[in-house]
């Protein structure tokens, strides 16, 4: 079966190209001695996560259902973090976790006699999440953990003079689709601004690790590796403390598609509007948030070939248009397009909006044949409601 046989709308996982990203990041692992942990919020197609333990030290969760979904399905390293942990939820999270980090001193107190037992057995190392204040990215508020006013980790002046009794590492995650250099300048004010937990005196608590959250394109062709591999190094020797990264698009960065047919074709005053049996809302609503232009197989930008039309979708929000496209022939019902790098932020963040069917997610087996790994229907809708 190939993309052009498939039922659509499908999201379609590229097996060979995931294997190539964590290829990557095991040689980076290797030379540096980082662990490099799944961030399950970009990507959790679990039935790919025996593929992913050959190659990472582990995963990481925003919350509980991704936690136990890395216990049952990945079997490795399991880490946690989450703005405010529920007390329901306390004890669970430590039985399936072996790291967990806080993101508030409030937070650590509030939790601290369930987790406290965790730590004494051994099965649990607690840390906490702060804030280096020094941004990174410009016009991205909305992907900036260091943007004023920020709630996702503790400022410097809001930290005790010595790691509260418990803790054992620090974590700090500012960076969204960025390189090396970034990194390496968030790393400097880090290092500056925290000294104090990085060199204790004799007597006060050591760090034992340090997570540099996610947002490293790692497996970007242009990204410097080398770079990184020599500061975690550097890092390691200098501090003696292990080095955790928990990228998530590096893990499944152009490693999936979305396959989508069109419905009809649309006049309008400008371009003809193509409907897709895909939406921008409900199957990439990234595109309308962050907001970015998805790759398209086979096309170019507005007016650069010779056919341009407006790609959208069935649903009734006028603003679900995924964007202007150009073509070198004219297209009709029944064509077929394949959006490119949809395996990340997509099959997490999906919705039923408008009673829109989820996509089912196939995958491409490295010998290019097309496995339906989950198909959805009316079921899954009303089981939400
Ligand atoms: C705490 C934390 N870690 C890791 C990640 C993964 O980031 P990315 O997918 O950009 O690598 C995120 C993304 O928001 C995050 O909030």
């Amino acid at each position: 079966m190939r993309l052009d046989n498939i039922k659509t709308p499908a999201y379609v996982i590229d097996e060979a190209k995931l294997r190539s990203n964590l290829e990557i990041l095991k040689s980076v692992q290797d030379e540096s001695g980082a662990k490099i942990l799944l961030a399950q919020k970009a990507y959790s197609i679990y039935q790919t996560y025996p593929l992913v333990a050959k190659y990472l030290t582990g995963a990481t969760a925003s919350g509980l259902y991704e936690a136990k979904l890395a216990a049952q399905e990945l079997g490795l390293e399991n880490h946690v973090f989450e703005p405010a942990f529920g007390d329901e939820e306390m004890k669970e999270l430590c039985d399936v976790c072996d790291h967990m980090v806080f993101n508030s001193l409030n937070q650590l107190e509030h939790h601290r006699s369930v987790w406290e037992k965790a730590v004494k057995e051994e099965s649990l190392s607690v840390g906490l999440r702060v804030n280096p204040e020094f941004s990174t990215q410009e016009g991205h508020e909305i992907y900036d953990p260091c943007a004023p006013g920020s709630r996702l980790g503790i400022r410097e002046c809001d930290m005790p003079e010595t790691l509260p009794e418990g803790v054992e590492g620090l974590h700090f995650h500012t960076l969204c689709e960025q390189g090396f250099e970034p990194l390496r300048d968030t790393f400097a004010e880090f290092e500056k601004k925290f000294e104090r937990f990085l060199l204790p005196k004799d007597s006060a608590r050591r760090l034992k690790w340090i997570n540099l959250g996610g947002g490293h394109h790692i497996t970007k062709p242009d990204y410097d590796r080398a770079g990184l591999i020599e500061l975690v190094k550097y890092i390691r020797d200098k501090y003696h403390v292990e080095v955790y990264l928990e990228p998530g698009e590096a893990i499944a960065i152009d490693a999936g598609y979305l396959v989508t047919t069109i419905m009809d074709v649309v006049k309008t005053e400008k371009y003809p509007v193509l409907i897709l049996d895909t939406s921008a809302a409900c199957h990439m609503p990234d595109v309308l948030e962050m907001p970015y232009r998805p790759p398209l197989r086979d096309s170019g930008e507005e007016g650069e070939l010779s056919f341009t039309y407006r790609l959208s979708s069935r649903t009734c929000l006028a603003g679900d248009i995924i964007g202007d496209y150009s073509f070198d022939k004219e297209l009709s019902i029944g064509d077929r397009l394949v959006f490119e790098d949809m395996a990340i932020y997509s099959m997490v963040k999906n919705n039923t909006f408008n009673g829109m069917a989820l996509p089912d997610i196939d995958i491409m087996h490295e010998d290019g044949e097309i496995e339906v790994l989950k198909e959805f229907g009316y079921q899954d809708f009303k089981d939400r409601l």
